[in-house]
């Protein structure tokens, strides 16, 4: 007998959210669009190569934390878990942590839903002993586990820094929907990149090849083809910068000209040299970070740094259900 080996929700958004948030993102005075549309099949094949770059440490140093920690984190976090990731991508990462953890379920959440699924499946082949429960769906707002998945206790995975493209307050908010999702005495095991040298983090995000500039720019290619615009792509170009008052690194698509840019039937004027702001990734130190997620109702159980100390990887524990 075989059963499916991934079963596939989906809450997937519809173009509608694309339209409505671009037109509300354009009518700002620093123009700007959310970070979630940079994953179209073209945005989550670029992203795939960032993670590769040489110049992007981010991906590769948390996955050697993962590798050498995998023992030491299922003995700090137990076994058995319903394993929950957001923004699973290709799900490269959780793969190390299956065999130490033995979740009962695995429950990979992403936003581009080809990719997840195609991801998904081939989690399920590879270990066939794992159920799987795919859910397309824009995380950012929802959280909803698909309903055939087995109770458990619950642990939140969300690695790849990607805590740090929210602002610090939405972050906070983010926090405490996975601490909502794990419910009291769940747990999350997050990576953190943390602040360092100002040279150092913008090669990371404007890398010598331009992979990460057609990624930013690649959003533009997007709302051409998905909202009828007319963005003439060789008028803009990528630019990175780290605002050290911020700690973040603020990734801009720069207008080189006067232009105007024709969409959904209105008009937006941009002056040479103004950006939109595509997306923030904000740095922490191990402190600062650990005093966010109190913010959330998360206690720190465990903290892992490279030797470098270039990215953190946090293990943390919701209270239990008491009151304070
Ligand atoms: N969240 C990661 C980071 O901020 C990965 C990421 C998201 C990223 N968007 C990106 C990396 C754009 C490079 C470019 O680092």
């Amino acid at each position: 007998m075989s059963r499916p080996l991934v079963s596939f929700h989906d809450l997937r958004p519809g173009a509608d959210d694309l339209a409505a948030d671009v037109l509300a993102g354009f009518s700002r005075a620093q123009k700007s669009i959310p970070p979630k549309y940079f994953y179209d099949a073209e945005g989550s094949r670029l992203f795939d190569a960032i993670t590769r770059l040489p110049e992007y440490y981010p991906t590769r140093t948390e996955t050697a934390l993962l590798r050498e920690y995998a023992d030491e984190i299922a003995q700090k976090a137990g076994t058995g878990h319903l394993l929950v990731e957001p923004g699973s991508g290709s799900c490269t990462k959780a793969r190390i942590l299956f065999e130490g953890l033995q979740p009962c379920a695995y429950v990979p959440m992403d936003i581009a839903g080809d990719h997840l699924h195609v991801a998904a499946q081939e989690v399920a082949v590879d270990f066939p002993w794992l159920e799987v429960h795919a859910t397309c769906i824009d995380f950012t707002r929802l959280m909803t586990l698909p309903p055939d998945t087995p109770e458990g206790r619950r642990l939140a995975f969300f690695p790849g820094s990607s805590i740090g493209n929210f602002d610090p307050d939405a972050a906070v908010g983010f926090l405490g929907m996975i601490a909502d999702m794990v419910g009291p005495g769940g747990q999350l095991l997050i990576g953190v990149d943390l602040k360092k040298d100002k040279a150092v983090l913008e090669a990371a995000y404007d890398d010598a090849r331009g992979v990460t500039a057609a990624f930013n720019l690649n959003l533009l290619t997007r709302i051409n083809r998905e909202l009828g615009a007319d963005f003439d792509l060789a008028q803009w170009r990528h630019k990175a910068l780290y605002n050290e008052a911020q700690g973040r690194i603020e990734m801009h698509l720069v207008s080189r000209v006067a232009q105007l840019v024709s969409l959904q039937g209105r008009t937006f004027r941009f002056a040479a040299g103004e950006t939109i702001h595509t997306e923030n990734s904000y740095k922490y130190s191990v402190a600062e970070f650990r005093e966010l997620a109190s913010r959330a109702g998360f206690a720190t159980d465990t903290v892992w740094v490279d030797a470098d100390r270039l990215f953190s990887l946090h293990l943390l524990q919701t209270g239990n259900a008491h009151a304070t």
